[in-house]
């Protein structure tokens, strides 16, 4: 999840932007005669000012793109599903909350592509938190069924003569693309009738006809509402929090920060031992690795970062921020002892429901808040971040923004300290924020110039 994900999930958009920069470039060459194009191109970048004079917080900062459904999901007619379908999919789900939810939506993609109707998916989530938690224990399965009509078949039974078995579990470790499932699953599907998968991470949607792109997007984004139980009771913490409220998912947990392979200085005795007995095999890298690594951003902003970069915005340090993460953030107290106005679920959640709620009905809660907080920041970009970010977008709630770790290292290394790495850390983000750049959205959704 550290490796190459991140840094395509980063750089796609980017390489991306800068077409869209050429091309627009080339368009006004056409269109414009020169000196208006200078004019215009030249007012964009003169709008930033310098951090000395910017007295307004980062969300104020005129936005030029923004994301929005792509028409051909949301608006367009659906292609008809096939008359009969080719067998039946049961998507596997491992990990955490937003990882299940992750890849059940990648299922979803691939079983369109199949022309295969769905079951409900397995929540396998004993291997990570150790506990026992549905599909419906945190989704609401009417309504996923009723939402996905026309995009995909979903039943919540088998017919008899297949109900009684097991699903063929079928290897898809390596299938990523397309072709890689008509020509290694179709058949096992068309065999078996009934079979199970565990998509891979990085599944490309290049080559899906857009019915199979559509229902993915559908699915995953309009059919997935929490269930009447876990909403009302998201809905109770959502009302306790005094608004408006920033929500900042801070990760900086022994667990993450071991797997980093980050070294950082500074840090409480007590925390280097946490983060010494979650280090398994996985050394940290030193030397010339050790500032390469940290350079391409792979390492966690501690706490104290985190409320340095967001003084650099200008978010008041006396804002309400809820902090969405779950217990064991380390250091805390080099973010609370500048933000002083912090929460968290266990500030509202009786001691009853802390005992008897799953890790993963507690990480609903906090995805919750989130996606319905004024606010989202996030230090890191992991499956929660991305899906919150997305179900923010489509809610029309942009202040969202996730902070550069990359920046941060290589502004640090090049020796920037204090308004100096302020300024830059200004600049960087604000530019994030106005061309949506940050926020990185998948297959969905198109940029609109604002
Ligand atoms: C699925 O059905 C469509 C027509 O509805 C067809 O074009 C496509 O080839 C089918 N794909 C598979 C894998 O059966
Ligand atoms: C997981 O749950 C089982 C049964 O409740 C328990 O015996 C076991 O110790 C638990 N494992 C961990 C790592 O908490
Ligand atoms: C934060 O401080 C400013 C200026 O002192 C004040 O106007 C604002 O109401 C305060 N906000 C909160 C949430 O306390």
């Amino acid at each position: 999840m550290l490796s190459s994900s991140s840094w395509n999930h980063r750089m796609r958009p980017i390489f991306f932007l800068l077409l869209f920069a050429l091309s627009l470039a080339a368009a006004a060459v056409v269109f414009f005669p020169s000196s208006e194009f200078s004019t215009r191109f030249l007012s964009t970048t003169s709008s930033f000012k310098p951090f000395s004079t910017e007295k307004s917080v980062i969300w104020t900062a005129p936005r030029v793109f923004e994301w929005r459904p792509c028409s051909w999901w949301t608006l367009e007619a659906l292609t008809a599903l096939p008359e009969r379908a080719n067998g039946y999919i049961r998507v596997d789900c491992y990990g955490g909350l937003n990882q299940l939810r992750r890849d059940l939506c990648d299922g979803i993609g691939i079983a369109r592509i199949l022309n295969a109707t769905l079951v409900l998916p397995k929540f396998e989530v004993a291997a990570y938190w150790n506990e026992s938690s549905g599909f419906g224990d945190v989704f609401d399965v009417d309504y996923f069924i009723q939402e996905t009509k026309g995009f995909i078949e979903i039943v919540r039974e088998l017919p008899k003569e297949i109900a009684s078995r097991e699903p063929f579990k079928v290897d898809c470790s390596k299938r990523k693309g397309l072709f890689d499932y008509v020509e290694a699953v179709l058949p096992s599907l068309l065999e078996h009738r009934y079979i199970s998968i565990a998509p891979a991470m990085s599944q490309r949607r290049d080559r899906y006809p857009l019915y199979a792109k559509a229902a993915f997007c559908q699915a995953c984004y309009n059919a997935l509402r929490l269930n009447k139980a876990l909403e009302s009771k998201a809905l109770d913490l959502l009302n306790s929090i005094p608004k408006p409220f920033l929500s900042l998912h801070l990760r900086f947990e022994p667990d993450m920060v071991a797997y980093s392979q980050c070294q950082y200085s500074g840090l409480s005795s007590q925390s280097q031992e946490a983060i010494e007995s979650a280090r398994g095999d996985r050394k940290p890298w030193t030397g010339d690795s050790a500032r390469i690594w940290r350079a391409r951003g792979k390492c966690p902003l501690t706490p104290k970062e985190t409320a340095f970069i967001l003084k650099s915005l200008n978010i008041p340090t006396n804002t309400t921020i809820y902090l969405a993460a779950g217990d064991g953030i380390m250091e805390v107290e080099g973010f609370t002892s500048v933000y002083t106005n912090v929460y968290t679920k266990a500030s509202f959640l009786s001691s009853e429901d802390i005992v008897q709620m799953h890790g993963n009905t507690k990480a609903a809660l906090d995805y919750y808040v989130s996606i319905n907080s004024d606010a989202y920041v996030a230090t890191y970009f992991g499956n929660m971040d991305k899906m919150v970010s997305v179900m923010r977008t489509l809610k029309g709630k942009h202040k969202t923004l996730f902070l550069s770790r990359r920046g941060f290292s290589v502004r640090s290394a090049e020796g920037m300290r204090g308004d100096e790495l302020r300024e830059a850390m200004w600049r960087e983000h604000r530019e994030d924020f106005v061309t949506g750049r940050g926020l990185a959205l998948p297959d969905c959704f198109c940029e609109f110039r604002l």
